[in-house]
């Protein structure tokens, strides 16, 4: 695709994002049933190990109330399971230590009773615009054996369907660049949080080393969009994702919009080089 029409083809896209009914909607709609594939092949499975890296830096404890916003087809959400079960386990595995003289039987109930629900109580909510990104998140979460303490909402990142004050985290991961207001979505983030809570936003970022840089640019633009037709049969959507990536603003400027919302001790950690960056802030 020449550049102007590609141009032209992001103009498109961005102008009326954010709802049901616009082209950031189509987007995803479109891509829906590819994006497991697609991010894997796109990212050559890092964007695995980045999920992984922000599940460790939340640290969720057997209780956390969590709210996935963007969450499409529940990535953070499965891994929130199962590291609240693994938290939980170890727990257990702890107080089984301690209690030297308990039967088979009282060792084995103890692991039944946690069994089936979610340890503590925790619940994750996944929130996001896109019905068929979640109806595909859905399914898998049928074929991976995920029902407890899970829950899919439709709703919009900047008018959340949420009372004030209900989460202990907030996550977005690769979803903020695609609202239209991110200054709203921020203000909700802060507004849907428990005082105490915690943001976490993992979000393509800006590359730090100038080579690099170039690498990998030449790949977004040159080799993404391929992906994207070969994969997909899809070359507009993966051309309005890099694009998109481009536009979402700086690792510090994203920062201080952060703090704009009111929220505190907000930091940022660069994942390779800056193609990635998670940031951090607190409602206290
Ligand atoms: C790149 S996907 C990320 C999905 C998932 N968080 C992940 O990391 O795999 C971006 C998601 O943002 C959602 N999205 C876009 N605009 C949104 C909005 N205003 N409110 C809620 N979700 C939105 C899209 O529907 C899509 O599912």
């Amino acid at each position: 695709m020449a550049k102007a029409e590609a141009g032209a083809a992001l103009g498109e896209l961005c102008s009326i994002n954010g709802r049901p009914d616009g082209a950031v909607y189509h987007v995803f709609e479109s891509v829906a049933k590819k994006y497991d594939i697609m991010n894997d092949s796109m990212s050559l499975g890092i964007h695995r190990l980045w999920k992984d890296i922000l599940l460790h830096q939340m640290n969720p404890y057997p209780g956390t109330q969590l709210l996935d916003v963007a969450g499409g087809t529940g990535d953070i959400a499965f891994r929130f399971i199962n590291y609240v079960r693994s938290q939980w386990e170890h727990q257990i595995r702890q107080k089984l230590k301690s209690h030297q003289n308990l039967s088979w039987q009282e060792i084995s109930k103890s692991y039944q009773e946690e069994e089936l629900k979610l340890p503590g109580g925790s619940q994750v909510v996944v929130c996001d615009i896109n019905k068929e990104m979640l109806k595909v998140g859905k399914q898998k979460a049928q074929h991976l054996g995920y029902s407890e303490g899970l829950s899919w909402v439709v709703g919009n990142a900047e008018e959340l369907p949420f009372n004030d004050s209900k989460f202990d985290v907030y996550t977005i991961a690769f979803g903020i660049r695609n609202v239209t207001h991110i200054d709203q979505a921020l203000q909700e983030a802060y507004r849907v949080l428990k005082p105490g809570g915690r943001f976490l936003c993992l979000e393509f970022s800006q590359v730090n080393n100038p080579l690099f840089s170039r690498l990998y640019d030449l790949y977004s633009f040159q080799v993404i969009p391929v992906l994207g037709e070969i994969i997909a049969g899809d070359w507009k959507s993966y051309q309005y994702l890099v694009e998109s990536i481009r536009h979402f603003p700086a690792q510090e400027e994203f920062k201080a919009m952060i703090e704009d919302a009111g929220f505190l001790k907000v930091e940022y950690r660069n994942l390779t080089s800056g193609i990635v960056a998670i940031h951090s802030g607190f409602k206290l």
